[in-house]
């Protein structure tokens, strides 16, 4: 067997697979098997109330999982799909509440990753349905972007049976957009890479942001965190970390963790940037925020909740 065919078939045996997606690596159970599915949350060490996103690889799965599908969502899955884009929508049936902590609604999205598509893929030849899949950290801390940040997340917390799948650094390196489908208007719950511009335009509607009655973990003021302390647009001191556009020299002294050409090396790069500044025993790591629109954006909300 492949690797692949292994760990599709791991998945329909009710086992955990980390599986790296163009956005972060996900720690995917059977969306369909609630033993398989608590063991994800036993992993992460997340509370049961706080949803997953269900992942396939044939957009006609679509339809076995949500309902009452607007017009606007179809566009925007046949825009931005295989990507880095979530939609919440009305649930069937097949999402239970143990996927969905309880709401009637469900997220779904279809990743481009090769690797993630193949095992998607695999695992629907094999009759599975869906992979509900959060990142694969422990809840609150950074999510990983590649295989190492996996294991250093998830080690002693996975059975042996258990796999996890290499894909190289994740591309897009920050969570996939979250685009709430259930009103009239899309409404972002969690901004990425698909941004409210490339949603307005694809979808000719007016936008909306801000907060909402559903719940988002990642709509916790305090997530994606390290254990370093985090400051936004400060002067740093020596021995800090540092990250901030290529543009911006280093300080004597401060430890430049990362310095990207432009918004997309940030996404990528962030992260694995939080996870230097661990690795490397810092007590306080300075960022800079990438001003502007797009997925500047994103990357602000991510340092937001990393600095609280
Ligand atoms: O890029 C991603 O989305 C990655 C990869 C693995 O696909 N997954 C990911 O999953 O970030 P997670 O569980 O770490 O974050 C998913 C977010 C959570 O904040 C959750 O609350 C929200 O999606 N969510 C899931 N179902 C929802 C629903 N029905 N309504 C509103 N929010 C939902
Ligand atoms: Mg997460």
């Amino acid at each position: 067997m492949t690797k692949i065919e292994q760990a599709a078939h791991a998945l329909k045996e009710g086992h955990l697979v980390a599986i790296p997606t163009e956005t972060v690596y996900g720690l995917g159970a059977d969306a369909c098997n609630p033993s398989a599915v608590a063991k994800i949350y036993a992993a992460k060490g997340r509370p049961a109330d706080h949803p997953l996103i269900v992942h396939f690889s044939n957009p006609a799965l679509l339809s076995s999982w949500t309902t009452e599908i607007p017009d606007y969502a179809l566009k925007l899955s046949r825009a931005f799909w295989p990507g880095p884009m979530s939609l919440v929508l009305k649930r069937t049936s097949l999402a239970g509440d143990f996927v969905t902590g309880g709401q009637d609604t469900v997220a779904v999205r279809v990743p481009s990753h090769p690797v993630a598509r193949a095992v998607l893929a695999e695992f629907e030849k094999l009759g599975g349905l869906g992979v509900a899949a959060p990142s694969a950290n422990r809840f609150g801390k950074v999510s990983p972007t590649n295989a190492a940040a996996v294991e250093q997340e998830l080690l002693g917390h996975l059975s042996t049976d258990d796999l996890i799948l290499e894909g190289g650094d994740s591309e897009v390196g920050i969570e996939s957009t979250i685009i709430d489908c259930t009103g009239e208007l899309p409404k972002v719950l969690r901004p990425g890479a698909i941004t409210v511009e490339m949603i307005s335009e694809v979808t000719g509607l007016e936008v909306s942001k801000g907060p909402t009655k559903i719940r988002v973990s990642g709509s916790l003021d305090s997530h994606y965190a390290p254990k370093a302390k985090v400051v936004l647009d400060a002067e740093p001191a020596a021995g800090d970390g540092f990250i901030a556009s290529a543009n911006v020299p280093t300080p004597t002294g401060v430890i430049r963790l990362l310095e990207p050409k432009d918004d997309q090396e940030y996404a990528r790069g962030l992260y694995l940037a939080l996870r230097q500044a661990d690795a490397l025993g810092l007590a306080k790591v300075v960022a800079i925020s990438p001003t502007g629109a797009g997925i500047a954006e994103a990357i602000r909300d991510r340092l937001s909740r990393a600095s609280h």
